[in-house]
């Protein structure tokens, strides 16, 4: 059985139960065709997409919240005039193994591109860890950008876009949100959202980046397995308000593209003010592990380079360009 027919049988399943009520599985069966044994593999199926059923005798099958799939044709619809003019293709795949790697390896002729999946496969994170990227439930979505010349800023493009998500959330809503070192997206203590920047291009020539963002929507416990970071989602922030994530992909799209042109203009400088006030660290105790190296002291901002400045009991200022910030050592004494 082709992956293709695999996808082309099971969608219209998920669809059927895409309203969260109960559905039986005579019913579900009848509707598809096949046996009753049949589709119990189907349901096993869309478990393994990372699909979120509840199985019950006598009533038969649900979701635990209702599914409404991602659509290319109302992303673009509600994206800004500006965004539209801009970007090249938007698309939405079904599973993919990582919506990075589709557009590393998509033709930088097609640029801007953005691409949204459903689920991933081998979604990938910071640090070479994992995404996690269950079916339905959040927001995946890449975009792929050429810059014209090679930025003399790039270093700094991480904290810009988390900048970006950022203001886009504000729009959606989402309040209370922060920003952890470089740009892990944050309500307080909990990870809302990440973002991973990969670039090809060699120095003097074109310069492409692919910026890669994950945001957690209404992922269920059960979906999200086994993170084990603290983590939140707009549903547990915003409950009954929280926005379609189909107008949710189109204000990221359209902040990051706004955000991207900015960055072009003026580099980083526009910047700095919006990342200072969501700095989740300032005036905090943090603890930064680099590759081997381990420093404590009090985060104190951030330079015009994106580098983290810490203060040493020494009263030595440190300025660093990598590592893992760990903010649980609290507040400074006063
Ligand atoms: C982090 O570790 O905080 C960054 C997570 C980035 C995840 C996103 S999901 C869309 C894109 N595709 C990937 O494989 N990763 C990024």
């Amino acid at each position: 059985m082709t992956r293709a027919l695999e996808d082309a049988e099971l969608l219209p399943l998920a669809d059927a139960l895409a309203d969260a009520g109960w559905h039986s599985g005579e019913a579900l069966a009848a509707a598809a065709g096949v046996s009753r044994a049949a589709l119990a593999k189907r349901i096993a199926h869309l478990e393994d997409w990372g699909l979120d059923i509840e199985a019950r005798a006598g009533l038969g099958y649900r979701l635990a919240t209702p599914l409404a799939r991602l659509d290319a044709a109302i992303i673009r619809a509600a994206l800004g005039a500006g965004t539209r003019a801009r970007l090249r293709a938007v698309d939405v795949a079904l599973r993919v193994d990582s919506t990075n790697q589709r557009l590393l390896e998509a033709p930088a002729a097609h640029d801007p591109q953005a691409l949204f999946a459903e689920a991933q496969t081998a979604g990938r994170g910071r640090r070479g860890r994992d995404w996690r990227s269950p079916f339905g439930a959040n927001l995946y979505l890449s975009l792929a950008w050429s810059f014209a010349g090679w930025p003399p800023q790039l270093g700094t493009l991480p904290l810009a876009v988390g900048v970006a998500c950022a203001r886009a959330l504000a729009a959606a809503g989402v309040p209370g949100i922060g920003l952890k070192w470089p740009n892990d997206l944050r309500v307080g203590d909990a990870k809302l959202g990440g973002i991973l920047i990969e670039q090809r291009g060699e120095f003097g020539g074109a310069c492409r980046v692919v910026i890669g963002i994950g945001l957690n929507v209404a992922m269920s416990a059960q979906q999200a397995g086994a993170i084990t970071q603290e983590w939140t989602s707009v549903q547990a922030v915003l409950g009954d308000a929280t926005p379609a994530r189909n107008a949710l992909a189109a204000c990221l799209l359209d902040a990051l593209v706004e955000a991207l042109a900015e960055f072009e203009q003026r580099g980083f400088s526009s910047f700095i003010a919006d990342w200072s006030r969501l700095d989740l660290a300032a005036g905090h105790r943090v603890r930064i592990e680099g590759a081997g190296s381990l420093l404590e002291g009090e985060a104190c901002g951030i330079d015009e380079q994106g580098a983290l400045i810490v203060q040493t009991s020494d009263g030595q200022r440190h300025h660093l360009h990598a590592g893992e910030v760990s903010l649980r050592l609290g507040p400074v004494a006063a």
